[in-house]
């Protein structure tokens, strides 16, 4: 299902709305969460229900995509920095129970493997909240030339550090590399829920939902998933 909206407020509005609707369903749910510009709005809004008293979140559980590999948790771009700021100092959730993937890990493969099992036990995602890369991709799961299951250590491309650096001082500070949930867990996930804004994801959206399935475009898989929502303003949709 695609909603299109007016602006960038109005798909967060219902990109929260439907957050809220699976915390007042099941409130020990497992959100599958994520960074970047596109979801922040969203962050915002259940903030604010929040504070008004409309939203519990003290059962809730959350595992977040993805984490930029060397940056220390205290970093203020890492990724665990920018959820605590932007979402759990401001609501009532246990942070014990928000896990984010360790950049710092010296051992990447039992990083890896410890956060999928780690999604297993938490009984796999009830709805999983995604942004949607300039270049097609999910979390950090960059084009490529097979889909990777796993959760693993992905090399970013070129575009993505362009994109990203808008967050660091100068592109030579933007992380090279990032431990990414893989595709597997990402399609585990009951519901997912997409926001996209903006002209320059047009071409990015328009290719994920009609342009043929391939990990050259990662969230093109997306098209395989029984229950996705995709909230985007006028701007991204232009191009469809
Ligand atoms: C980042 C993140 C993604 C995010 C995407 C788009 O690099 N790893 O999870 O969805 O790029 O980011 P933005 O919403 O800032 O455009």
């Amino acid at each position: 299902m695609i909603y299109k909206t007016e602006n960038y407020s109005e798909m967060s509005r219902k990109a929260a709305g439907m957050i809220a609707a699976q915390v007042i369903m099941k409130p020990d749910c497992v959100l599958g969460l994520a960074t970047g510009s596109s979801p922040v709005g969203t962050y915002r809004q259940l903030i604010d229900w929040y504070e008004k008293g409309d939203l519990d979140f003290s059962k809730v559980s959350s595992i977040n995509l993805d984490e930029y590999k060397g940056l220390a948790p205290e970093h203020e771009q890492s990724y665990r920095c920018f959820m605590n700021t932007n979402f759990f100092d401001h609501i009532n959730i246990e942070k014990t129970r928000t896990y984010v993937p360790d950049g710092l890990t010296t051992d990447v493969e039992k990083c890896c493997k410890e956060y999928d099992r780690l999604a297993a036990e938490m009984g796999g995602i009830d709805l999983q909240l995604l942004g949607l890369g300039r270049n097609g991709h999910i979390g950090f799961n960059e084009p490529s030339d097979i889909f990777v299951g796993e959760t693993h250590c992905a090399d970013l491309t070129p575009s993505t550090i362009a994109a990203n650096q808008r967050f660091f001082e100068s592109e030579a500070d933007v992380p090279r590399q990032a431990i990414t949930m893989g595709i597997r867990t990402i399609m585990l996930a009951r519901k997912i829920v997409v926001v996209v804004s903006g002209a320059d994801k047009a071409d990015a959206l328009r290719a994920a939902v009609r342009g043929p399935i391939t990990p050259q475009l990662p969230a093109s898989i997306l098209q395989l998933h029984p229950d996705v929502t995709i909230i985007a303003d006028e701007a991204a949709l232009s191009k469809m």
